[in-house]
């Protein structure tokens, strides 16, 4: 009997195709931000799960998917997923990293830009007919040349991030757990700074760590006073890293000059008072919306399902579970 896979939402079909050549798959779908309910009754026999990040994975879902061997989730980030019921329940996770990091990264990168150059509003006039010719004083913004990006999460989207300001003629300051590399510190012109440094000295704060308990409001009230006054926030990360009800103040207070978001404290609700304001850039996750992305996401998530079905430790296996398998 072939192996059963629940997909729980629609993917780019790049794997699904190729899961369909060899096990019976079915893709539920859900829509948006509806996740697979420990009720939904396929989990009963479901021998690999593709959820993405809307899904909970908690010991409930475990308890009703007794054969159950790996969750290959379709997100580099996998805070969707409780680690110590998949250690409890020993189901295999991979996650798809790498694959995204481009296209996160063009994101943040486009963020920044459309803040700082005033972007979105200066379309809007030109299309609502008030451009009446060449203006002196008008949508003056800030250049990003000999500014300071500073990187929270110096991680692969960090770097690359990193590399792309520095092309701009950026100074990188960044925030990690640990240092980077020096060559890597070197090749990118890359200083590590303490929190506090990087909140006071960077003009562009972009946050590119993955949420942890020890990241959840890492930008709050207190944080978001030691920032520089008029600086730029940047989220394509995970939206719970920022206090949204703290960033509206830090917005209306003036201490921040702007926030390009990408993601949402209580996605996918977005704070009612961000909503006019026009020195903030509001996007719907699209952080890993371009096809080259999706489909190889697609393929990896596949890739990883195939491994683990063929009693094999998965190429992405999260590193949480190493120990395990
Ligand atoms: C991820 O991969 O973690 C993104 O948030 C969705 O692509």
């Amino acid at each position: 009997m072939k192996k059963k896979v629940v997909v729980t939402h629609d993917l780019h079909p790049a794997g699904i195709d190729l899961l369909k050549t060899r096990y019976d798959v079915t893709v539920l779908p859900l829509k948006n931000n509806e996740g697979i309910k420990p009720d939904c009754a396929l989990l009963k026999d479901c021998d690999a799960l593709i959820p993405v990040l809307s899904d909970a994975i908690d010991d409930a879902l475990l308890t009703k998917a007794p054969q159950l061997k790996i969750i290959a989730n379709y997100a580099v980030g996998y805070n969707n997923v409780n680690i110590a019921a998949v250690r409890k329940h020993r189901v295999m996770v991979s996650n798809t990293p790498d694959v995204l990091t481009d296209a996160t990264v063009e994101i943040a990168f486009v963020l920044m830009l459309c803040l700082t150059r005033k972007i979105l509003p200066a379309d809007r006039f030109t299309r609502e007919g008030h451009f009446n010719g060449w203006d002196t004083l008008s949508f003056m913004g800030d250049e990003l040349t000999g500014k300071n990006i500073g990187i929270l999460g110096m991680g692969r989207i960090g770097q690359a991030m990193a590399a792309r300001c520095k092309a701009f003629g950026m100074h990188v300051l960044y925030h990690n757990r640990k240092h980077v590399a020096s060559e890597i510190e070197a090749s990118l012109g890359a200083r590590y700074c303490s929190l506090d440094e990087l909140l006071a000295e960077s003009d562009v704060l972009s946050i590119h760590s993955p949420l942890t308990p020890e990241t959840k409001h890492l930008l709050n009230q207190e944080t978001f006073q030691k920032m520089k006054t008029g600086s730029y926030l940047v989220n394509t990360g995970r939206g719970p890293v920022v206090d949204e009800a703290a960033l509206v103040q830090a917005l209306q207070s003036g201490k921040l000059k702007g926030a390009g978001l990408d993601v949402y404290e209580f996605e996918p609700s977005v704070q009612r008072e961000l909503i006019p304001m026009e020195n903030v850039v509001l996007l719907p996750h699209i952080g890993s919306a371009t096809v080259e992305a999706r489909s190889k996401m697609s393929l990896m998530a596949a890739n990883n399902v195939i491994e683990a079905l063929e009693g094999k430790k998965p190429t992405n296996l999260i590193p949480e579970l190493a120990d395990l398998f």
